[in-house]
């Protein structure tokens, strides 16, 4: 079948390695694609959120399925726009309906469902510009630090976790107020902070039944040792050695059950992946977040895991057969490094022709922010390209991808030399 992937960073990449090696996947288009993509794939020059071009050119190539990467296109509703299109109402959309798409696209939305199904989470209460005085009453009830989330997408960048109640007051009003962070924080979640070790769990699920895929660990600061900014992630390591069974166990009847039940409980659609960022609080794994799409770059580590074909995964979720499919996982550990443009995530340049990529042949390298000028690769984006290694364990691996990187180079290329520190 021909299928459509939306998307353009180290994530598509990774699912359209994986996708095309699936004998049921004759074609298959990415919009909009980078320069990993182009050379497996046929990048289309359309963005994901232009659901009327979407509609034109899956009429025009007869795509079979469509497969969402980034959430921006679920929130804004991709998966009700095909349902409710007599045109396009038998091609099926990976990814959740709107209303599913709320958990990420609103802190309130999900903090309300958290609480209605019982699934642990930190105490909250939320607040609007009408309310601000409130909120600073609130927050002189609680322990620092203070944890202040703008409600809607921020890009990343809507959570702040501050030290000082003053400074907590003031950045509650900048953000209810003067729009911080514009209309996403025009409503502010204030939450209880959780003292524990952050891990995520990756469900995929067709509305009934659900799979968990395997576990990943992000590195999301910029520098060394876990310090600097946040960025959308600098490496990543699957399985996460310090999940055992039994917290496994605990995640999924206290977290990952009471989610599916609750999607249809409320009469939530949901036939795609759920991210759920937890914090292991004493042994006692609690909801921090949900995204409703696979993270960045935990996919370059969790689907090079997948032995199972992932075409027929998704066909699986689509026709609501997940219950009956084997889901088969490499016992290998996979890391990833994320190789990015000097300055990020502040200001950075495109443009850098990128060399060595054909010396790497015992890595994979997934592409993230790159384009295709003339016969060269350069960069386009933060963060570059990724490259992810198979290991007995997660050192093995990680050596691995640092010594291929050493055979990159572009021009201020940065990459964060201790990916997986904290495992050893
Ligand atoms: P989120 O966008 O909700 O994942 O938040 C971004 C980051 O803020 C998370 O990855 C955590 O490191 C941190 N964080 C969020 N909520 C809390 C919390 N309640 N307690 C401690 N840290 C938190
Ligand atoms: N790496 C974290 C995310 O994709 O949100």
């Amino acid at each position: 079948m021909t299928i459509l992937l939306l998307g353009s960073g180290g994530r598509e990449h990774a699912f359209a390695w994986k996708m095309i090696q699936s004998p049921l996947c004759e074609k298959l288009f990415v919009a909009p694609g980078n320069a990993g993509t182009a050379g497996i794939a046929t990048n289309v020059d359309m963005s994901p959120t232009d659901f009327d071009a979407i509609k034109a050119f899956v009429l025009k190539e007869n795509v079979k399925m469509v497969v969402v990467g980034p959430e921006d296109p679920l929130v804004k509703g991709i998966y009700d726009y095909f349902k409710n299109d007599e045109s396009l109402n038998h091609i099926p959309v990976i990814g959740p309906s709107k209303l599913g798409a709320q958990l990420e696209g609103s802190k309130e939305f999900a903090k309300e469902f958290l609480m209605k199904h019982n699934i642990p989470t930190a105490a909250y209460d939320s607040f609007t510009a009408e309310t601000v005085e409130k909120g600073c009453a609130f927050l002189e009830t609680l322990q620092p630090p203070y944890v202040l989330k703008a409600d809607g997408l921020a890009a990343g960048k809507g959570v702040l976790i501050i030290q000082d109640l003053e400074e907590a007051k003031t950045e509650l009003r900048n953000m209810l107020v003067h729009e911080k962070f514009g209309a996403a924080s025009s409503k502010v979640v204030i939450e209880e902070f959780l003292d524990g070790i952050e891990l995520s769990c990756f469900v995929l699920t067709d509305g009934k039944s659900y799979k968990i895929l395997p576990t990943a660990k992000d590195y999301k600061r910029i520098g060394e040792g876990d310090t600097g900014l946040n960025t959308g992630g600098m490496g990543a390591v699957s399985p996460v050695p310090y999940v055992d069974a039994v917290l496994m166990e605990k995640i999924e009847t206290r977290i990952v059950k009471p989610t599916i039940e609750g999607f249809q409980k409320d009469g939530i659609e949901y036939k795609g992946f759920v991210f759920i960022g937890l914090i292991n609080v004493k042994n006692e794994p609690i909801v921090i977040e949900y995204n409703v799409r696979m993270g960045d770059p935990e996919t370059e580590v969790v689907v090079p895991r997948l032995k199972s074909d992932l075409v027929a995964l998704f066909q699986s979720v689509a026709d609501q057969k997940l219950d009956t499919f084997e889901l088969e996982v490499d016992p290998r550990s996979a890391t990833t490094i994320m190789v990015v443009s000097g300055g990020y995530p502040e200001e950075f340049e495109k443009g850098k022709v990128i060399t060595g990529l054909e010396n790497i042949t015992d890595s994979i390298v997934f592409h993230a922010g790159t384009k295709l000028d003339n016969e060269n690769v350069v960069s386009n984006g933060g963060r570059v390209l990724t490259v992810t290694s198979y290991g007995d364990d997660f050192q093995q691996a990680i050596k691995k991808s640092y010594q291929n990187i050493d055979k990159l180079n572009f021009d201020k290329m940065y990459f964060r030399k201790d990916i997986g520190f904290d495992l050893l």
